[in-house]
């Protein structure tokens, strides 16, 4: 019987002002799924690791069922296929992790069928997944997470995704404090209308961070790095918020935000060296509040998920 296996990286999603419309993928970690032909139709999640016992073992629950079923559909088969899921990221925590396990069993699949659609092309399968785990079909964490890089999805209906550049010596510090935030919980906090103020700060930021990528201009990757309609909501819900981004942009972050939809906070810097400065800046505002934190280092990964 054939069997293939698969690793898909964590990801940010919105990149502060880009919500729901850009993301990028980091090296850090990632999931890893294995699946494995059975002789009878049909998916059948077999185990879970890392998870503590949380994530959901339906078919129709499970992301990586659900995205492995929409691909499926659309080729007009019912290969029966065994899911073995091994959680590198933690849940809740805004770092994509309902993303990574979706596209990691969408390469593993796709590759033990023969590869029958290209890498880009398993991208509305991994929506598909994002809906039944988030309640909103956005593609801000599958993207990247599939395709590697900064990515923005300039539209949804029909779907626009474009790879944009990553600048050489852009680091990403993620600062994961010890409490879960539900996307759905983090969205539901949200207005349903921008005012054109807002709409005008937001484009102009968004503008200036695809403008700084494209130059390899940190100092306006930073000055963009501003969100001005999730942000001021979201941060109600993180402890420490403020206080956390103004001591990591002491410590010398471009800018700081949310990561997707948090807890999670993200630091972009220039060179290797700086995300240690930035994480002990960090956990010393974290240790003030009494809140643990855990923090991770990493160059963006370019490469995106890939089949072992
Ligand atoms: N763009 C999504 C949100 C990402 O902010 O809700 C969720 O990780």
């Amino acid at each position: 019987m054939r069997s293939a296996k698969a690793f898909a990286p964590a990801t940010v999603a919105n990149v502060s002002c880009g919500f729901d419309i850009l993301g990028f993928a980091i090296d850090a970690m990632g999931d890893v799924v294995e699946i494995k032909e059975k002789h009878t139709p049909g998916l059948l999640v077999k185990s879970i690791e890392g998870d503590e016992g949380r994530l959901p073992y339906e078919v129709e629950k499970n992301t990586c069922a659900v995205a492995i079923q929409a691909m499926m559909e659309e080729l007009g088969e019912n290969v029966g296929m065994e899911i073995y899921l091994k959680k590198g990221l933690p849940l809740g925590s805004g770092m994509g992790s309902s993303a990574a396990s979706a596209v990691a069993a969408l390469m593993a699949a796709n590759q033990m069928l023969g590869e029958p659609f290209e890498k880009k092309d398993l991208l509305p399968f991994a929506i598909a997944a994002e809906k039944v785990a988030c309640g909103a079909g956005h593609a801000d964490n599958v993207a990247p997470s599939l395709l590697g890089g900064f990515v923005l999805i300039r539209d949804y209906h029909p779907l626009d995704v474009i790879k944009l550049p990553v600048p050489k010596d852009l680091h990403c510090t993620l600062l994961h404090p010890h409490f879960e935030l539900r996307t759905a919980d983090s969205r539901s906090v949200l207005r349903d209308h921008v005012s054109l103020k807002h709409a005008t700060i937001q484009s102009g930021n968004v503008a200036g961070l695809i403008a700084g990528l494209f130059q390899e201009d940190y100092e306006l990757i930073g000055r963009s790095l501003r969100d001005v309609i999730a942000e001021p909501y979201r941060a109600t819900l993180i402890p420490g918020f403020y206080e956390v981004k103004e001591a990591v942009k002491s410590a010398g972050a471009l800018g700081m935000g949310i990561s997707g939809s948090g807890p999670t906070l993200f630091a972009l810097s220039k060179g290797p060296e700086s995300g240690k400065v930035i994480s002990q800046a960090a956990q010393e505002v974290y240790e003030s509040i009494g809140l643990g934190v855990d923090t991770y280092y990493s160059a963006i990964n370019t490469r995106g998920a890939y089949v072992l």
